[in-house]
C-alpha cells in the first residue's frame, strides 16, 4: 500500500487478540543472556574460515612510498597480504553506495586501511599485520573544524535542503527587543556499540555470501555490488542478531569487503573483526559542529527572529553533513527564519549517522538558546515554549500530522514536580551540592521508507513472517510479532519471525527511526492480504471478517484458520510505499524532558540525581520495548552532556582516545533513576500503524535537560559540550 492519505480505522485499533502495545519481553532476550543468540564473528559457513586483520595507515594524509610485505608473508600461517598492489579494481561513489578498499597509495585519513593480512588464526593475522612495513611521503592536511570553518561549503544533496530561510531574519532579529545571539559547540562522537564490526565472507561460485553487523540489509546487499562489481541478486547479507549499531552500521564498511576480496582470492572462507580501537578511525563517526544561534523575541517572550547556522566536517569528497539546525525549521513560532548548514572538507575519517542524527546536537545548542532567552525574559522556560507553539509548521505552511508537545512538557511538569524548582541559579544547595532541574523539549522528524514483507499460515498453524528486517538490539522481532498476532488473530506463540537476511523481502533495516513504522507497515499490508485470502476460503466477506484467537469469524459463523489451510500453507505478500502524507504533513514525534543535577561547590562534579521523559510517538507497539528505546536514548543524552568527546590530535587526525576506557560514556554508577513515559497518541498520516520513530527520540533534548539543569543549579552556562567539570570549574562562582 501507498501512504498516500490519512489511515482510517483498521484492524489495529480493534486489537482483537490484545497484543499490540502489551509490554512484552522480547522474543529473544533468552536467547541473548544464554549465548545462543550468534553474530557475524560467531558464524561458520562451509570450510574453517581463515581470519583477516587490517592494517591502518599511520599517517593523516599523503601517501604510500614503499609497502613491504614479505615478511608478513612468511610469518607463520599466513596466506594472504592484500595490499592496493594486488586488490581488485572496485567501484566507487560516497558511502552510502559504495566501500572501496585498497584503492591506491593516496591516503586521505588517519586509520585507514592499507592492507589486510589474512592466516589460519586471528593471532597469526594480527602478529604478522606488525611485520607489514610502509613508508609514507605525508602531506599537511586539515584536520580540526575550527581549522576548517573558514572554507567550509555548501553541502548538495543531503536529506533536506542546506538552507531555509523565510521573512526577513536579519532585520527583525536587529530590531527585537530581547536577543539571544550564542555559540554553542559539540565534539567528535563515536557510536560505542558493543558489538564491533565483523564479517564472515564465502563464496560458493559468483555467489557471495556475507554474515556482517550491518543495520540495513537490502541498502548494504546493493553496495556491496557496486563495489565487488557484480550483480545484486549475487550478494546475500546475513545478519540476524546485531549488537548495536547506533548508525556506525547504517553502510557496509571495510571489514565486509577486505573479507569478501580476501575469500574469493582464496577461495575459503574469511572472518574478520575490527578491533575496539580500530573502529574508531575504520568506520564512521558523528562530526563535531560549531553552532550559532540567534533568538529575537518580544518583550512577552514571543519569537520574532529565529536563526541557526551550523558548521560540521567530513572527509573531503563526502557530502552528508550534521543537520543540526533542521528541527529548528519546525519546532517553534516565528515569523522570520533562517537556517543554514555549512560543510568543512577534512583529512579525517567520514562523518556519518549516529544516533539522532541532527536533532542530537541540534537540540543541545537550540535547547538551551531557549533556555537562556527564558532566563533573560524572566520567564519559566516552559511557559516560553507554550507561548511559541506553532499551530502549522511555521516553514512548510503544513498541518502537522499530530504534535503533543505542550502536553508533554505539563504532564512532565507535574510528574516532576517542577513547581519545586527555584528559577534563579544558583539557590538551592544541599551540603557541598548544588541543586538544580532543567527542561528542553525533544523532536525527531519521522521518516517511511520502502519495506517488503511476506506472511505465511502453515497447516501447522503457525505464521511465519519474513522479511529483510534487522533487530541491532531494539526489539523488532518482538513487535513484529505483536503486529502479526493482532492482525491474524492469534496468541504471540503462534507466530515465528525471521529476519536478517536478504533473501527476504526487502526492508528498510534499522535505522533513523523508520525502522518498526516501515516494516511494521509492510507487514500490516501483508496481513490484511492474507486476511482477504483466508475470508474468501472461508467464504466470508473480508471487510466483516473479525480473526480472534485462531478462528475468522462472520455473520455469526466461525472457523478454525487451520482448517482453511491446505499442507502447503498460504502465503502473502505486502508492502508499504512512502507517499504524499510525507509532503503534506509535517511529521515529528515529541516529547519533554527534565533531569535534576546535583554540581558540586567545590570540584565542579556533576552528578545525574534523576530524569524524567514524557512522549508522544502515535501507538506504541510494546510499552517495555518503547520504554527501554527511551531510556536508552536519554541515557545516550547524558554521555553526548556530560562526558562523550572523541580527543583529535590536531596534527595527525588521529582521534586519541580510541577504546572505552578513554572514550566516556555513562556507566550504571552514572545513571540513577530515569523513567520514560509515553501519552496516548495515534497519528494517522504517520504509517497505517498509526506510529511514530520511537528510536532516537530518546536521546532528542536530553542532554540539554541536563545542562539546563547544571545553570539553575550552579549559575554556569557551558556552550562547549561535554559539560565537564573543568569548565563548570573555570566559571563557578565561589560559594565559600
Ligand atoms: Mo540511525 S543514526 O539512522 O542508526
Amino acid at each position: 500500500m501507498k501512504m498516500s492519505t490519512a489511515i482510517g480505522p483498521n484492524a489495529l485499533d480493534d486489537g482483537a487478540q490484545g497484543v499490540v502495545g502489551r509490554p512484552l519481553d522480547r522474543v529473544d532476550g533468552r536467547l541473548k543472556v544464554t549465548g545462543g543468540a550468534r553474530y557475524a564473528y560467531e558464524m561458520s559457513q562451509g570450510p574453517a574460515a581463515a581470519y583477516g586483520f587490517v592494517v591502518e595507515a599511520s599517517i593523516g594524509r599523503g601517501r604510500i612510498r614503499s609497502i613491504e610485505t614479505r615478511a608478513a608473508e612468511r610469518a607463520p600461517g599466513v596466506m594472504l597480504v592484500l595490499t592496493y598492489q594486488n586488490a581488485p579494481e572496485q567501484g566507487t561513489g560516497n558511502h552510502h553506495d559504495a566501500h572501496p578498499v585498497l584503492t591506491g597509495p593516496e591516503i586521505s585519513h588517519y586509520g585507514e586501511p592499507v592492507a589486510f593480512v589474512v592466516a589460519e588464526s586471528f593471532e597469526q593475522a594480527r602478529a604478522a599485520a606488525y611485520l607489514v612495513q610502509v613508508a609514507y611521503d605525508p602531506l599537511p592536511g586539515k584536520f580540526a573544524l575550527r581549522d576548517g570553518k573558514d572554507l567550509a561549503y555548501v553541502p548538495e544533496g543531503g536529506n533536506a535542503p542546506a538552507d531555509s530561510a523565510v521573512g526577513d531574519f536579519t532585520g527583525a532579529f536587529a530590531e527585537a527587543p530581547v536577543q539571544i545571539d550564542v555559540t554553542y559547540t559539540t565534539p567528535l562522537q563515536s557510536h560505542a556499540m558493543m558489538e564491533p564490526h565483523a564479517t564472515l565472507a564465502s563464496w560458493e561460485g559468483d555467489k557471495l555470501t556475507l554474515h556482517t553487523a550491518n543495520q540495513m540489509l537490502s541498502q548494504g546487499r546493493q553496495t556491496v555490488a557496486k563495489t565487488l562489481k557484480m550483480p545484486p541478486e549475487n550478494v546475500r547479507l546475513v545478519s540476524p542478531f546485531i549488537g548495536g549499531g547506533f548508525g556506525g552500521k547504517l553502510w557496509v564498511n571495510a571489514d565486509a569487503i577486505l573479507a569478501a576480496i580476501a575469500a574469493r582470492r582464496l577461495n575459503r572462507p574469511v572472518k574478520t573483526a575490527l578491533t575496539r580501537q580500530q573502529v574508531f578511525h575504520v568506520t564512521t563517526h558523528r562530526s563535531d559542529t560549531i553552532q550559532h544561534i540567534r533568538l529575537g523575541a518580544d518583550p512577552n517572550g514571543r519569537i520574532l527572529a529565529i536563526g541557526h547556522d551550523v558548521v560540521s566536517g567530513n572527509l573531503g569528497r563526502e557530502q552528508q553533513y550534521e543537520g543540526a539546525a533542521v528541527q529548528t525549521r519546525t519546532l517553534y513560532a516565528g515569523a522570520n527564519r533562517l537556517t543554514r548548514h555549512r560543510l568543512a572538507a577534512l583529512d579525517i575519517p567520514i562523518a556519518s549517522s549516529m544516533r539522532a542524527p541532527g536533532e542530537a546536537v541540534g537540540l543541545l545548542a537550540l535547547e538551551c538558546a531557549m533556555d537562556e532567552l527564558a532566563r533573560k525574559l524572566d520567564l519559566d522556560p516552559i511557559e516560553l515554549r507554550l507561548r511559541n507553539e506553532p499551530a502549522e509548521d511555521p516553514e512548510q505552511h503544513i498541518p502537522y500530522s499530530s504534535r503533543h508537545l505542550v502536553a508533554c512538557l505539563q504532564e512532565g511538569a507535574r510528574r516532576f514536580g517542577w513547581d519545586r524548582r527555584n528559577p534563579r541559579p544558583g539557590q538551592v544547595r544541599e551540603g557541598r551540592w548544588l541543586v538544580g532541574m532543567g527542561v528542553a523539549a525533544a523532536t525527531r522528524g519521522n521518516p517511511l521508507r520502502l519495506s517488503k514483507a511476506n506472511v505465511r499460515l502453515g497447516a501447522d498453524g503457525v505464521v511465519t513472517v519474513r522479511m529483510a528486517m534487522t533487530d541491532i538490539g531494539t526489539g523488532t522481532y518482538t513487535i513484529l510479532g505483536q503486529i502479526a498476532a493482532d492482525m491474524l488473530g492469534l496468541p504471540t506463540e503462534k507466530i515465528r519471525v525471521e529476519l536478517g537476511d536478504t533473501n527476504f523481502p526487502e526492508a528498510a533495516g534499522s535505522g533513523g527511526s523508520f525502522g518498526a513504522g516501515s516494516s511494521g507497515s509492510a507487514l500490516f499490508d501483508a496481513c490484511n492480504s492474507l486476511r482477504a485470502k483466508l475470508a474468501g476460503l472461508a467464504g466470508m466477506d473480508p471487510d466483516k471478517a473479525r480473526f480472534a484467537d485462531g478462528s475468522i469469524t462472520a455473520a455469526g459463523q466461525s472457523k478454525p484458520l487451520a482448517d482453511l489451510v491446505g499442507p502447503g500453507g498460504i502465503a502473502a505478500d505486502g508492502e508499504i510505499v512512502p507517499g504524499e502524507t510525507l509532503k503534506n504533513f509535517s511529521q515529528q514525534s515529541y516529547g519533554a524532558q527534565f533531569a535534576e543535577v546535583g554540581v558540586d561547590a567545590d570540584t565542579g562534579e556533576v552528578r545525574l540525581r534523576r530524569m524524567l521523559g514524557v512522549f508522544t510517538a502515535g501507538r506504541i507497539l510494546n510499552a517495555k520495548t518503547a520504554r527501554s528505546q527511551a531510556i536508552g536514548g536519554m541515557i545516550f543524552g547524558v554521555g553526548a552532556a556530560l562526558g562523550e568527546e572523541m580527543a583529535l590530535d590536531p596534527r595527525f587526525g588521529h582521534f586519541v582516545n580510541h577504546d572505552l576506557a578513554e572514550y566516556h560514556v555513562p556507566v550504571h554508577a552514572d545513571v540513577p533513576d530515569v523513567e520514560a513515559v509515553f501519552l496516548p497518541e495515534l497519528d494517522d498520516k504517520s504509517n497505517p500503524l498509526k506510529s511514530k520513530g520511537v528510536g532516537e527520540l530518546g536521546i532528542c533534548g536530553a542532554g540539554a535537560s541536563l545542562a539546563n539543569a547544571i545553570y539553575n543549579a550552579s549559575g554556569a552556562r557551558i556552550r562547549d559540550y561535554p559539560i565537564t567539570l573543568d569548565k563548570i570549574l573555570s566559571v563557578l562562582p565561589s560559594q565559600s
